[in-house]
């Protein structure tokens, strides 16, 4: 049971979600692929899961270059025997692109960047493990949303239209692959402490204004850890999550569940 044994695909893995992922996999047992365009991060972390005792290969792939993802689910089969799980983590916020990101300044470019990695890359990494995935007996797919697949944020027009459309992608792709015995789920994290949210922080006119409004509204009174998420792709990879399937999952601290912050309840952030 969990995910001992079964062999993984994660895109964006080098840091942050990805790189966390995949070390809780590899130390519950699992076959990962670290996959990145940062080299030197995802081979480092490669040696530490080997170290650790765990078993990794390192491939790079850009998920926005066909070939090269094409290149990534053919490594992935020669190293495992084939494919399990697709976890498709790679992501960026406009932020990372460009300090323009108002309406009238972020660039054409910017946007269709954000889109290409975060959308379409999904949509490729799922068409080129497909024929891999429908040889596996726990095949499943599981995509990075965002609380802002869900609801509106300040400066996150192309990111919050990416994750949407991820969402609705994920609910698609479990329709049309049904048939294939594959699962598709999209799990929707709140703030998590990594680059991706320094980032956002940083490019904001009061970074202290606006990591209050981001963790102010966990009901769990701290920012998320790249561990936490990585707790829920496990499950929703693992036979216990058999009939998960076409799910929209918040890890969010309980940030959605709600329309307040910590103060109405006598509460403080946790630092
Ligand atoms: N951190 C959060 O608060 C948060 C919240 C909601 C959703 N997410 C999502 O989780 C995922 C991981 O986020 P993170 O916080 O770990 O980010 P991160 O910035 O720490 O890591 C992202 C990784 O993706 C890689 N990457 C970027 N472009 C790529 C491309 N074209 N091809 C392959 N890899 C590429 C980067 O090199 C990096 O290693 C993203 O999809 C993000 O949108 C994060």
């Amino acid at each position: 049971m969990g995910v001992e044994g079964l062999r993984f695909v994660i895109t964006g893995a080098a840091v942050g979600i990805g790189a966390g992922t995949a070390r809780l996999a590899a130390a519950r047992g699992a076959k990962v692929v670290v996959s990145d365009m940062n080299d030197a991060d995802g081979q480092a972390l490669v040696e530490e899961i080997c170290a650790a005792g765990g078993e990794a290969i390192y491939q790079h792939c850009d998920v926005t270059d066909e070939e090269q993802v094409k290149a990534l689910m053919a490594a992935t089969a020669e190293a495992f025997g084939g494919i399990d799980i697709l976890h498709n983590n790679a992501g960026v916020h406009e932020s990372i692109l460009s300090s323009e990101l108002s309406l009238e300044s972020m660039s054409r470019a910017t946007f269709e960047r954000v889109m290409n990695i975060n959308v379409t890359g999904v949509w490729l990494c799922a068409k080129y493990a497909l024929p891999y995935l429908r040889e596996s007996a726990a095949a499943s797919i599981i995509n990075a949303g965002s609380t802002s697949s869900l609801s509106g944020y300040p400066q996150c027009q192309a990111y919050g239209a990416s994750k949407g459309a991820v969402m609705q992608l994920s609910k698609m792709l479990a329709v049309d692959l049904a048939p294939d015995k594959i699962r598709v789920n999209c799990y929707c994290p709140g703030s998590i402490h990594t680059q991706i949210v320094d980032n956002y922080l940083a490019a904001a006119p009061d970074p202290q204004a606006m990591l209050n409004t981001m963790t102010q509204t966990h009901l769990i009174p701290r920012m998320g850890q790249p561990v936490d998420v990585a707790e829920l792709v496990c499950f929703l990879a693992s036979p216990e999550s058999a009939f998960v399937n076409g799910a929209v999952w918040t890890i969010d601290g309980g940030s959605l569940a709600w329309r307040g912050t910590l103060d109405v309840l006598g509460m403080e952030v946790e630092t």
